[in-house]
């Protein structure tokens, strides 16, 4: 048995029960981003309960109202009803499925957490079950090496979507994974509503308003596409559609271009809500989370970005910081670091600018 404090919450953490130090930044950013987003006494879903930290923090420290825990594991129960009465969290702790449970149950909610072991993905369309329009929905996935392209067959058969195992392999992962969730959500006539995307160490979180009407859906399913990517120059394009024309032929050095997706083109993030976090952390978050959201509101909210030194390495040319770099291109492009590579850069420039901002750089 161990005990920890985090946030506003002790937890004691049984035997069977899953808990990750590591993820705390995570949590951290979680119980940051409800409370920007303003809402109080919302229920909420904590899907994937484990200790039960996520439903009770929310409580605790970010205003929700009834909160319901659910997870299958019947060992771990004993041990979420504890940590509710040590902190003083009344709520309906389940041991259930998700499956079960949103196929049984009457109620929907207005924020649900999911994060389970590996992929969301199968459990993204009974949730859809139990959301209403406006429901908050953050949902984690562990398996990056699947949607990163690390094993193809995997993503195409968890996904439907043909990953990029490239330097674009991470934000292609997130947008693989929201195209996916898009895809599920318009069946139930839900549209997304990007509000913040993450990737960091072995997770992507993705963090969405569903807004529901059949406009809504298929305004979010236009917003999907696929990607292309010069193994050789290193550019790359994208084209919204379900089945849209894209060239085989890279535009820039005429080799043979990879095509990645189907994912999501839209935006990521919602700028408004990521200052208002911004402006809102407390002193006790991970200081890796507070450097990791400081980074993800400077960025770009555009699709792709170059590696510098993937350019340098292709050019034949030493290392150039990346500093330097986008200091030659701003003021005559839109330019930023990148949270999904530190070697990165989002900017409008073509790619013979940015080669050019390279070489002087
Ligand atoms: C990664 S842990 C959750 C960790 C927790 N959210 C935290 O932040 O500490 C995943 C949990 O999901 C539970 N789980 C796995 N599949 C499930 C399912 N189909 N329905 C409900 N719970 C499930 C597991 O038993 C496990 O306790």
């Amino acid at each position: 048995m161990q005990r920890v404090v985090e946030g506003r919450a002790r937890i004691t953490v049984r035997q069977n029960a899953f808990y990750n130090p590591k993820m705390k930044g995570l949590r951290d950013i979680s119980v940051l981003f409800l409370r920007a987003m303003g809402a109080k006494k919302y229920s909420v879903l904590d899907s994937t309960a484990a200790t039960g930290i996520r439903g009770i923090r929310y409580r605790l420290e970010a205003g929700a109202g009834k909160v319901t825990l659910l997870d299958i594991n019947k060992g771990t129960l004993a041990g979420i009803k504890g940590n509710m009465k040590t902190n003083k969290v009344k709520g309906s702790v389940l041991n259930q499925s998700i499956q079960k449970f949103c196929n049984t149950t009457e109620d929907t909610f207005q924020v649900i957490d999911l994060d389970p072991f590996g992929t969301a993905a199968p459990y993204i369309y009974d949730l859809m079950k139990v959301s209403e329009d406006g429901t908050v929905m953050m949902a984690t996935c562990t398996d990056t090496a699947v949607l990163c392209g690390a094993h193809p067959q995997a993503c195409y058969k968890t996904y439907g979507a043909v990953p990029a195992h490239n330097e674009l392999c991470h934000e292609a992962a997130t947008r693989i994974l929201i195209g996916f969730i898009a895809k599920i959500a318009s069946q139930f006539n839900f549209g997304l509503d990007m509000k913040l995307s993450v990737s960091n160490l072995h997770y992507i979180r993705v963090f969405f308003v569903l807004r529901h009407g059949a406009k809504e859906a298929v305004e979010s399913v236009k917003r999907t596409g696929f990607g292309s990517f010069c193994n050789q120059c290193r550019s790359f394009s994208y084209s919204f559609g379900l089945a849209p024309k894209i060239s085989g032929r890279c535009s820039n050095c005429g080799s043979e271009n990879l095509i990645f997706g189907p994912l999501w083109l839209g935006n990521l993030h919602d700028k408004k809500v990521l200052g208002k976090m911004a402006a809102l952390q407390p002193d006790d978050i991970d200081p890796d989370a507070k450097r990791l959201i400081g980074r993800i509101n400077s960025e770009m909210d555009t699709p792709f970005f170059y590696s510098v030194p993937k350019l340098t390495r292709q050019l034949g040319i030493g290392a150039v910081s990346k500093r330097k770099v986008i200091e030659k291109l701003a003021g005559r492009y839109a330019v930023s670091e990148t949270h999904f590579d530190l070697d990165g850069i989002k900017t409008d420039a073509p790619i013979s600018e940015v080669i050019k901002a390279i070489k002087g750089a």
